[in-house]
């Protein structure tokens, strides 16, 4: 049924009646769709369900265009980014564009699912804004870490699973604490994999964060574990484009002190109690989405 989630999406694009964005939405690729299966997988597939699965992957849409701004990504998906083909003001205008419509959109769901969305997109801009403010300082504490990515990418996570369960008159509470964890430990495995894979399996920049002065939760754990000596060369490469020995030191670095492996246990422990959530409630297709989860590579 995802796929009346896209004739959805292309519906509501469609009746912006705009053909300039109608061709630019053509080069938008479509991703994984992880949201909207969340919300189908909670809610079946009656008509609000779908629209609300259309807004909130047209709103996740959103703010990737406005990420791929941010981050001076020039890839997304596997295609260059709307930010390379256009320019930063076309991808801020078509983002700006699908993010009001996913808005107007949800008036006609319900004021509870509104609120719940839109909420979750105010969380969604102020962890952007925390993650580029956190970038220009050298940030190795891990709980401002843990609450930008909660606001970033979990809330939104969270507001999928909410407005689903509030629209299948479930209970809201244990489905947004799924959508929390799930939410939160996407965010840790996407900064593993930002160090572990290359561009062409995650279809956008690889070893990018660390240039663009993010230090992820690797890194915070990296920087514990190095000695003094060495965390001064690691400070020394924050925001810098790394040379491929450089590149090298690290990954040898995170290899040698198990840091993969620390970072990946720790959102893993996020995901199997979001499984143990949905076990309890006979929610198998919930739990398998955790585990896929935490076992992708892109
Ligand atoms: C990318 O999200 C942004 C993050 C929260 C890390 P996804 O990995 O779900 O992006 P698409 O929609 O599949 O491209
Ligand atoms: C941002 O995180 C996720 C959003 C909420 C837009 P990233 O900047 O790590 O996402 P990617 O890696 O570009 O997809
Ligand atoms: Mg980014
Ligand atoms: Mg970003
Ligand atoms: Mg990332």
């Amino acid at each position: 049924m995802l796929s009346a989630v896209e004739r959805k999406i292309e519906q509501f694009v469609g009746e912006l009646n705009d053909k300039e964005v109608s061709a630019l939405y053509t080069k938008l690729p479509h991703g994984k769709r992880l949201r909207a299966k969340l919300i189908l997988k909670i809610a079946g597939t009656s008509l609000s369900v779908v629209k609300t699965a259309a807004i909130v992957e047209m709103i996740h849409a959103a703010s990737l265009l406005h990420d791929d701004v941010i981050d001076d990504a020039y890839t997304r998906r596997n295609k260059p980014s709307i930010n390379a083909l256009f320019g930063n003001k076309t991808a801020i205008m078509l983002g700006d564009i699908l993010y009001s419509k996913g808005f107007l959109e949800l008036n006609n769901i319900s004021p509870q699912v509104a609120k719940i969305v839109s909420n979750a997109v105010v969380q969604l801009s102020l962890g952007e804004l925390k993650d580029v403010s956190l970038s220009k300082a050298f940030n190795l504490d891990k709980e401002i870490y843990l609450e930008m990515i909660y606001q970033k990418t979990a809330s939104l996570m969270e507001a999928a699973a909410g407005a689903a369960a509030v629209l299948a008159d479930k209970d809201k509470v244990a489905y947004m604490t799924y959508g929390r964890n799930l939410g939160i430990a996407f965010q840790m495995i996407d900064d593993i994999l930002d160090i572990t894979m290359d561009s062409e399996t995650l279809g956008k920049p690889a070893l990018h964060d660390f240039e663009e002065g993010k230090t992820t939760l690797p890194y915070i754990y990296l920087y514990e574990l190095l000695d003094a000596q060495e965390q001064k060369i690691l400070k020394s490469l924050h925001t810098k484009k790394l040379s491929k020995s450089e590149e090298e030191w690290i990954k040898s670095k995170m290899q040698e002190h198990g840091i993969i492996q620390k970072s990946y246990a720790e959102a893993k422990l996020l995901v199997e109690e979001a499984i143990s959530l949905m076990n309890a409630l006979g929610e198998d297709a919930l739990s398998s989405i955790a585990m896929a989860m935490i076992e992708r590579d892109f």
